[in-house]
């Protein structure tokens, strides 16, 4: 059959046909560009990510999440101006409306605290459902809004299904003690938030993942930005995205002894299993981010005494990279950040909700670039069914 014939009617005789024959396709979009974007940049083989042209090491040592998040959503640096009053409106729109605690309180305890954060995340649509997508100030309280109220509701959701009161959040702390201070219910060290907030900075962005692409896709509707995070969150959520660094601590847990590290990889690797917080679909040698973490968390668990996984942890890097180094498998995001967060003392079904509060600094400056040049995503497919079936009646089925 030529390409661009019209299709047999018979299903057996019909090959599959893709209606563009010079674009292969790749499962999973894999070197596919989707955007042109000047938010971030990686390569995979060096190791190297940047936020607007800034190594994100130098951010990290140096910054602040809030200051990366403008940085990310306007492109450059702010004033000390521009910082401080951008500060100072995200500090003061932390509460949230009742009635979106007590929709929260019908939330199921046992419900995953990521789908508790979609659900608000849409809500907020609910309650601010003006929409002015070519207006900067609608932009900017969107922005505001978000940044501030998400931790919160992490934070809320965390404390109802406990059956304790909502936390007041507090105006007089940063951006990470306080969400560390709503998440513990106790201030935090200067130094486990300073820990915090390089570890929001770390999450914050990273090209167009599938979450960001989420993001982007549904920005391009023109729909409102409530729905477009709540759309990111869903997406962020799975196991082999922002859900892996929960399953780290699994299988940390599971493995239970440097003994049997050996055994757990080689069994992963004949059964075909993936092991949680190696791989990266871009990063061929160890991520940059996991690089940062494992300092940040070795200088926690000095100070703070020993952790009992971070040597597991080691050993099981040391393995993994021993036998899949080759094809290019080393520590991802997640491997370490999961060990911060517990030291921390935060439950592991909050550590994604945390991931995903990072993430709006990227989602955010997405959603805005994608506005700038917008034309809706509306990709082709290869159709691999059937044609002209007849239509069975019920009773013959
Ligand atoms: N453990 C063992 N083998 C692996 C792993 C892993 N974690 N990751 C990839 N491989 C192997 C895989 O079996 C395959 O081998 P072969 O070529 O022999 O079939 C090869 O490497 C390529 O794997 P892939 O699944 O085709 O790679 P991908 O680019 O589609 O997937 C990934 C990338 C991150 C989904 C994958 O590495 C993975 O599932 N890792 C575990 C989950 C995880 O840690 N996710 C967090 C990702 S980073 C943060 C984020 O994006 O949110």
């Amino acid at each position: 059959m030529q390409v661009g014939e019209v299709p047999v009617q018979n299903p057996a005789q019909n090959p599959v046909q893709n209606p563009m024959p010079d674009v292969p396709f790749k499962p999973g979009l894999e070197g596919v560009p989707a955007v042109q974007s000047k938010i971030s940049h990686v390569d995979g083989q060096l190791g190297l990510l940047e936020y607007r042209g800034i190594p994100v090491e130098a951010l990290a040592e140096n910054s602040s999440f809030v200051e990366v998040c403008y940085l990310l959503i306007w492109g450059t640096l702010p004033t000390q101006t521009e910082l401080d009053d951008f500060e100072s409106e995200v500090r003061h729109h932390r509460r949230l409306k009742y009635r979106i605690r007590d929709m929260m309180k019908c939330f199921p305890e046992r419900g995953h605290p990521m789908d508790a954060l979609q659900s608000c995340a849409a809500a907020l649509g609910l309650f601010y459902s003006r929409r002015a997508l070519d207006d900067p100030e609608y932009i900017r309280a969107a922005v505001v809004r978000l940044l501030a109220k998400m931790p919160t509701m992490v934070a809320t959701f965390s404390l109802m299904r406990k059956g304790h009161d909502w936390v007041m959040p507090r105006d007089d702390l940063s951006y990470a003690a306080n969400f560390l201070y709503m998440l513990n219910e106790e201030e935090p060290s200067i130094e486990a938030a300073r820990i915090f907030d390089a570890c929001l900075i770390l999450h914050a962005e990273h090209t167009i993942n599938a979450s960001t692409f989420s993001a982007r896709v549904t920005a391009s509707t023109l729909t409102d930005p409530y729905g477009v995070v709540a759309s990111a969150v869903g997406t962020l959520a799975g196991p082999l995205h922002g859900g892996a660094n929960e399953e780290v601590l699994e299988m940390l847990e599971y493995i239970g002894t440097a003994d049997r590290i050996e055994a757990y990889v080689d069994q992963c690797i004949a059964n075909r299993q993936k092991i949680m917080g190696f791989g990266h679909r871009v990063y061929k040698v160890k991520d940059p981010r996991a690089v940062i973490l494992q300092k940040l968390a070795c200088e926690l668990f000095e100070k703070q005494g020993g952790d009992r996984f971070y040597d597991l942890a080691i050993k099981l890097e040391e393995t993994v990279s021993d036998r899949l180094g080759g094809k290019g498998i080393y520590p991802n995001v997640d491997f370490y950040s999961g060990l911060i967060y517990q030291h921390l003392g935060i439950p592991a079904d909050l550590f994604t909700p945390i991931f995903a509060v990072a993430r709006l600094g990227g989602w955010l400056a997405h959603w805005k670039e994608q506005l700038g040049e917008n034309r809706i995503f509306r990709p082709t497919q290869i159709y691999t069914g059937h044609h002209g079936l007849a239509y069975e009646p019920m009773a013959e089925r």
